[in-house]
């Protein structure tokens, strides 16, 4: 158990949006501490922690996790109100509260998370339970009052845990059983009153991915499949009932590639744990046709803003078809659209599932739109060849004409 007390820097507002983890899809969440008939905490809020964790393969990887609206809520009252929030594999939030004469302030979080969880924490290194104390500031509101604040407010509690809070409205020290209508409204809603709500964020335009050396290795050492590429997901799914687009560069310094070489099957693995994708292409041999093509493309992901891993995929392509004896090569972007709802961006594409022998390529088959693409510069360049010789013509044809009219001079 790690346990670590640090100082507490608030950050308010719209940055957040610019995070990825505000994005995850936060619910709301009601709780009330009773003390016999009283109620001294009351109110609602939505959170999203994000937490940097280590993998069994020494990568750090970030979870983040959304305080589901079937949390429960705990607590006690006194000359410091706590409130505890308990939700899925035994993590908790706890939130205490200090009061003077005039004012009541969270001044400490304390996060506790069950990395065995592996919904939550896949491929934890460490078990057990990560424990984070935190003292904090900012989040106060007068007596008698209740604290609002619908902006995302974002705390950074430890170099590896961080909370965004949002939608919050409560009171703590209550002296009657409803939240008062005096509200002390946050700064952060005040400066953004007369801007609209936040949405979701647009895909924003991504750059290209980086191209990765994603080679499969046989069981006795020797690679058994090229694959070099850089590779972008597309994925359509829904949020808050609504179909959204979300694109994703796999990032080649930190996916995985894993895999096996059939006589006619072979199949690469990729997986990026920090973005939480899986991606899986299989390649069939047509031994009739002696062509190789994508016959299989399987996607996982859990992204933020998705509430559930999104899965989809199609066992019925064919698509990179190529010869046995030669490997696939297409440098111009392709889209392969392999459901609805799925499509897969290649860049700079040279892949060999078949025959490969001495770690090498063997010579390329080029790709339509690569074809396509240098035609262009070829008819260009013939068209301006064409018209160079026309002048050159033209401006022999008059040279000839006028030389003989000097002559008679
Ligand atoms: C946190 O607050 C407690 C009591 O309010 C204090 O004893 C402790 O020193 C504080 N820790 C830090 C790191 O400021
Ligand atoms: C709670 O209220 C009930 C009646 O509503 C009363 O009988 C009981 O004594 C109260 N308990 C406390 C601790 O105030
Ligand atoms: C994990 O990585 C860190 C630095 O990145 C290194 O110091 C450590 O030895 C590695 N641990 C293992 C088990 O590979
Ligand atoms: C939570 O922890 C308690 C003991 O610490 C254990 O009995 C219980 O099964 C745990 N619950 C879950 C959902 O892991
Ligand atoms: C942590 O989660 C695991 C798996 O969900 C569960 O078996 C274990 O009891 C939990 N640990 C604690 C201390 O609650
Ligand atoms: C808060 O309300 C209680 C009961 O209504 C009252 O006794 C108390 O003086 C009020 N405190 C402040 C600071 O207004
Ligand atoms: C916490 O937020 C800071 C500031 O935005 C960011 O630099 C950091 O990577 C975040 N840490 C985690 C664990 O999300
Ligand atoms: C790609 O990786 C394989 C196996 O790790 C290696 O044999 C090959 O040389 C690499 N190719 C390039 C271009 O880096
Ligand atoms: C081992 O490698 C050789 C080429 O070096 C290959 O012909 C053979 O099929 C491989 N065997 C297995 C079991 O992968
Ligand atoms: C992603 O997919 C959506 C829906 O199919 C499409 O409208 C959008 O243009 C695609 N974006 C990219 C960059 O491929
Ligand atoms: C991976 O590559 C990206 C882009 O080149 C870089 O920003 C990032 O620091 C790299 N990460 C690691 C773990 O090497
Ligand atoms: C293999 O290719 C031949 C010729 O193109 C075709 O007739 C046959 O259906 C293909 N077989 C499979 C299993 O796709």
């Amino acid at each position: 158990m790690t346990k670590c007390v640090l100082k507490m820097r608030l950050a308010a507002g719209g940055l957040c949006a610019l995070l990825m983890g505000c994005m995850s899809v936060a619910q709301s969440v009601s709780f009330q501490v009773m003390d016999g008939n009283s109620t001294c905490v009351k109110g609602e809020l939505e959170a999203t922690f994000n937490i940097a964790y280590t993998t069994t393969t020494n990568r750090t990887a970030l979870a983040g996790i959304s305080l589901p609206s079937s949390s429960t809520s705990s607590g006690f009252c006194g000359a410091s109100d706590l409130l505890q929030l308990h939700f899925g594999a035994n993590h908790s939030l706890s939130m205490s509260f200090s009061r003077d004469e005039q004012v009541y302030e969270l001044n400490q979080l304390s996060l506790q998370f069950n990395l065995s969880d592996v919904i939550s924490f896949p491929q934890s290194s460490s078990t057990g339970l990560l424990t984070v104390v935190a003292n904090v500031s900012g989040i106060l509101a007068s007596v008698n009052s209740s604290y609002v604040c619908l902006s995302s407010v974002l705390l950074e509690l430890s170099d590896v845990v961080n909370v965004t809070f949002s939608q919050m409205r409560l009171q703590a020290f209550m002296t009657v059983g409803e939240i008062s209508a005096d509200e002390s409204v946050c700064s952060a809603d005040l400066s953004s009153s007369t801007t609209a709500p936040p949405s979701p964020l647009p895909t924003s335009p991504l750059p290209p991915p980086e191209r990765g050396n994603y080679s499969v290795t046989n069981t006795n050492g020797s690679v058994c499949m090229l694959a070099l590429m850089g590779l972008q997901i597309n994925i359509t799914h829904l949020s808050q009932n609504q179909s959204v687009s979300a694109l994703v560069n796999l990032q080649p310094n930190r996916t995985t590639p894993t895999g096996s070489c059939g006589d006619s099957m072979s199949t690469l693995e990729l997986s990026d744990e920090e973005s939480r994708t899986n991606l899986s292409l299989s390649f069939s041999l047509n031994s009739t046709s002696r062509k190789f093509f994508l016959s299989a493309a399987n996607v996982s992901a859990l992204w933020p803003g998705m509430s559930d891993v999104f899965e989809s995929g199609s066992g019925s392509l064919s698509l990179l078809q190529g010869s046995l004896g030669r490997s696939y090569m297409c440098s111009t972007q392709q889209s392969l659209q392999v459901t609805p709802v799925f499509t897969i961006n290649t860049f700079n594409l040279q892949i060999q599932p078949f025959g490969v022998s001495g770690n090498q390529f063997s010579t390329a088959e080029e790709c339509l739109l690569d074809k396509e693409n240098l035609l262009v510069p070829i008819v260009v360049g013939a068209a301006l060849a064409g018209l160079v010789l026309i002048v050159l013509i033209a401006y022999l044809i008059g040279r000839k004409r006028t030389h003989p009219g000097y002559q008679t001079i």
